[in-house]
């Protein structure tokens, strides 16, 4: 386990930390399945985390667009270049087969990215959207 629901930062908008909880659930199997060496099912989490990243973004995109949201295309930017280090953790980790390449990412890179990016963009984004 690296993170727990509390260490969280929570956002105006309760639909928005429902997806971020899901994910918490989610980095925490990837993350010790990772320490843990098992390839298989570190490839399998880390596929299902992909798609829930996806979603996920998805979700905050169209809601900002369909409210014509002025710090849209700001806030997509940085969902695309997470989703492009996925892509290439993915890539690098199937070449590769070392798990810890996942575990770092995760507590190096993603997590760090995560805990600001709520604190900046998404509670921005999730105020404005609430209505404030
Ligand atoms: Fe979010
Ligand atoms: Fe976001």
């Amino acid at each position: 386990m690296i993170i727990t629901k509390e260490e969280l930062p929570k956002v105006a908008l309760n639909e928005m930390n429902e997806i971020h909880y899901e994910e918490v659930d989610m980095i925490n199997n990837l993350y010790d399945a990772a320490v843990s060496g098992d390839y298989e099912k570190t490839k399998k989490l880390l596929d299902e985390f992909i798609e829930h990243i996806e979603d996920h973004f998805s979700f905050e995109e169209d809601l900002m667009e369909q409210n014509e949201f002025f710090a849209y295309p700001m806030h997509k930017m940085e969902h695309d270049r997470v989703i492009r280090d996925l892509y290439e953790l993915k890539k690098k980790f199937e070449e590769t087969k070392d798990t810890k390449l996942v575990a770092n990412f995760l507590k190096e890179g993603f997590l760090p990215w995560l805990i600001g990016h709520l604190n900046t963009m998404d509670a921005v984004t999730a105020s404005f959207l609430a209505g404030y």
